[in-house]
């Protein structure tokens, strides 16, 4: 049963880092959805996962509807490319998982002065409907804070062919770690919850190829220069 509620708790929804690594006070999490936007690996990352002159790639959440959705035919966001817009459930209903936090009143101002500064480089706060479900297999719709990086951010880098996109990410390390780490939390974080996102499951693959790629290329001239 859907049942939509409004109090004075503070609800946080995670679809990236936050789903894996909250790293803030919470009275309660629980998987969550909100309608309409889409998650891709469109965000640059200089000061967590990559650094500037070599930005790794991090989830942002887009609307459905928005013209560079609209325009991918697959391969993780180029045109003529796999996942598609369609594949994600567009032009239905398209959802994106994560997880939703309840923040008790005591913490809330901490939280969001820490979460602002984490999300400091293009994310900025929007308030959205969050379909959250509860232990009884129900659901309820709650406002909730979730943190969007949009198009006109400076760290924006919008598609790019899986390929590309997942050579970016195999070789990029920032100040919070390796950037595969992100992508290989993110996809066993949704897999747990019983959640798909063919875009997030086709980079994993594809990072987990060019990581594979790269060991081996790096043992050969290891094995060369003996
Ligand atoms: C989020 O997780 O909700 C925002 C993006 C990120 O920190 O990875």
């Amino acid at each position: 049963m859907l049942s939509r509620v409004s109090d004075d708790s503070l609800w946080i929804f995670g679809y990236g880092s936050l789903v894996w690594r909250p790293a803030f006070p919470h009275r309660r999490r629980a998987p969550a959805s909100i309608s309409g936007y889409v998650r891709r690996f469109w965000q640059g990352s200089t000061d967590h996962r990559g650094v500037p002159g070599r930005p790794g790639r991090v989830v942002t959440l887009l609307p459905a509807d928005h013209h560079s959705v609209r325009a991918e035919t697959g391969d993780g966001g180029a045109p003529g490319a796999i996942p598609s817009a369609e594949a994600d459930g567009w032009p239905g209903d398209p959802t994106c998982p994560g997880t939703a936090y309840e923040v008790g009143p005591e913490d809330s101002a901490q939280v969001l002065r820490s979460l602002d500064h984490r999300e400091r480089a293009g994310y900025e706060r929007i308030e959205l409907d969050l379909e959250i479900r509860s232990e009884s297999g129900g659901s309820e719709i709650r406002r909730g804070l979730v943190y969007i990086a949009g198009p006109r951010n400076e760290s924006y880098l919008g598609p790019a062919p899986l390929a590309e996109i997942a050579l970016q990410i195999a070789s990029a390390v920032g100040p919070s770690g390796a950037n595969p780490e992100y992508v290989f939390e993110l996809a066993r974080s949704l897999r747990e919850m019983g959640a798909h996102d063919p875009h997030v499951f086709a980079v994993e693959a594809a990072v987990a190829r060019a990581s594979r790629r790269a060991s081996q290329g790096a043992s050969q001239s290891e094995r060369s220069r003996r």
